[in-house]
């Protein structure tokens, strides 16, 4: 396409900017932003500018909403929980079984410059997040004798990294054949004021991940939905990569997912506090749907059953098991999930003046979809509550931020495994550093069977492997 003509076409949309830097960049630099130009939707992206504003249909919601149908912490029986583990555990032995781990995000409030998935956060070991998911879910699939895919999903700004990655360490141990590593896709940066897409350099438009929504269509595309066919995998359980405590296809989640015939079983807490900042899971219509905290609000937060307890009380952790046929039927019109609107500073080239521009304030909005959005299409879905403490430590913040910051996690993760080694029978100290590998046990059961008896710890310990405890 000529550039004339080009020019012509962006004026009509208000977006001729674009070509600001054109007579600076050379024949590759131009065929690479009109390539990068032709893949932008520019009437859905004015759309979407135009709507910022646009209140939720949060309120209209509320005013039908339940608490979700749920599996409470104190609701079952021990023979319950023990028949809902047994259901799930013959599931992964048959091989139904795989994982959907999303790792796309850019991570901007850690301020990490590399995937988040590489930020080491094992208290002893210093594993990053990445080894640890995987050595859960390598250690599952030997307990259970079976083969447990990994789907892993990237984003432009991971990929490479990432992919690189894996490949040195050699998967962490994951068999080739059980992983598949796919990109999902993006969405342009626009000015909040003018609704002009913003330039990240001269030739280059500054895209971001298009939101962990954008799994859905990502894995169609990148042939993780044959791959699952292919192989009779049924279910996926799907994590995030910022929580090194979520255990990865908990049988108990997935039992109790397949019992009640449910296409999508997400984990929840019970909120702390009325505004706490989590997802809010409710029930609206007999669907389930997440209202997110900016959304609801402070009253209806508050509001309280006879009881005293809260009536919305359960907070969303993302960790979902999906039904495979869900996102088969659901693959097709991924397209059709909502995009939400999130306020960014956008560092960008000016196109005026051609300086480059820090923003220390948002200056952009970018435009994401969310994974919770499918909820309202599942058939039966259901809640499942974790203990926060035991399940939930989201790696989010810098150190020195109020919350999520990698001291808080890593001390949450030893707090855990104190717990474990205690009712595993050992004496530890109040505050002592231990860590455990999930290649030792992957739970206190199991380290209760490999613990030697009187063991006493005082001092920073970490269970490698299956050679036992190694003083720091
Ligand atoms: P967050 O919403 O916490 O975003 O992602 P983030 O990118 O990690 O961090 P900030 O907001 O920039 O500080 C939650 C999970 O969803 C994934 C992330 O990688 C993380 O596992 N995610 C997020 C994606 O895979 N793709 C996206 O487009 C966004």
């Amino acid at each position: 396409m000529s550039k004339e003509r080009l020019h012509a076409d962006l004026s009509a949309l208000g977006q001729e900017h674009l070509l600001a830097f054109w007579e600076s960049l050379g024949g590759d630099e131009r065929r690479s932003l009109i390539a990068q130009i032709e893949r932008i939707d520019f009437a859905m992206i004015s759309r979407l500018h135009a709507e910022r504003e646009r209140r939720s249909d949060a309120l209209e919601l509320l005013s039908r909403a339940e608490p979700p149908p749920a599996i409470r912490l104190d609701g079952l029986t021990a023979a319950e929980k023990i028949a809902a583990r047994r259901r799930g555990d013959e599931a992964i032995r048959a091989g139904r079984v795989g994982a959907v781990l999303v790792a796309g995000g850019q991570g901007t409030r850690l301020g990490f410059d590399r995937p988040k998935g590489m930020y080491p956060i094992g208290p002893l070991s210093g594993k990053t997040l990445f080894q640890l998911h995987v050595e859960k879910l390598v250690a599952a699939a030997r307990r259970h004798g079976a083969r447990i895919p990994l789907y892993l999903m990237t984003s432009p700004a991971t990929h490479e990294a990432t992919s690189e990655f894996f490949a040195e360490h050699e998967r962490f141990g994951l068999p080739a054949e059980d992983l598949l590593i796919f990109c999902q896709g993006t969405m342009p940066a626009v000015d909040a004021e003018s609704g002009r897409i913003l330039l990240e350099d001269r030739g280059r438009i500054a895209l971001g991940p298009d939101g962990h929504g954008g799994m859905s269509a990502a894995l169609l595309a990148g042939g993780a939905l044959d791959d699952m066919r292919r192989r009779g995998i049924e279910h996926l359980f799907y994590f995030q990569v910022d929580n090194p405590l979520v255990e990865i296809c908990s049988p108990e989640m997935i039992g109790h997912h397949l019992a009640a015939d449910s296409e999508l079983t997400t984990q929840v807490v019970a909120k702390q506090d009325p505004l706490e900042r989590v997802g809010n899971v409710v029930l609206v219509d007999g669907r389930l749907r997440v209202i997110e905290y900016s959304d609801l609000p402070d009253e209806a937060a508050r509001r309280r059953n006879p009881d005293g307890a809260l009536r919305f009380w359960a907070g969303s952790i993302a960790v979902h098991v999906i039904a495979a046929e869900l996102l088969r039927r659901t693959a097709d019109s991924a397209e059709a999930l909502p995009f939400h609107v999130a306020r960014k500073a956008v560092p960008h080239v000016d196109h005026i003046s051609g300086r480059r521009i820090e923003p220390d304030a948002p200056n952009a909005v970018k435009f994401e979809r969310f994974i919770f959005d499918f909820m309202p299409q599942a058939r039966n879905a259901i809640v499942v509550e974790v203990d926060r403490r035991r399940a939930f430590a989201p790696l989010k913040n810098a150190s020195g931020a109020e919350q999520d910051t990698p001291e808080m996690v890593r001390e949450q993760m030893a707090a855990l495994y104190r717990d474990w080694l205690r009712r595993a029978g050992a004496e530890v100290g109040e505050k002592a550093t231990v860590e455990i590998s999930p290649l030792f046990a992957l739970d206190a059961e199991e380290l209760a069977d490999k613990l030697p008896p009187d063991t006493r710890i005082v001092e920073p310990t970490y269970f490698r492997s299956d050679c036992g405890p190694h003083r720091r």
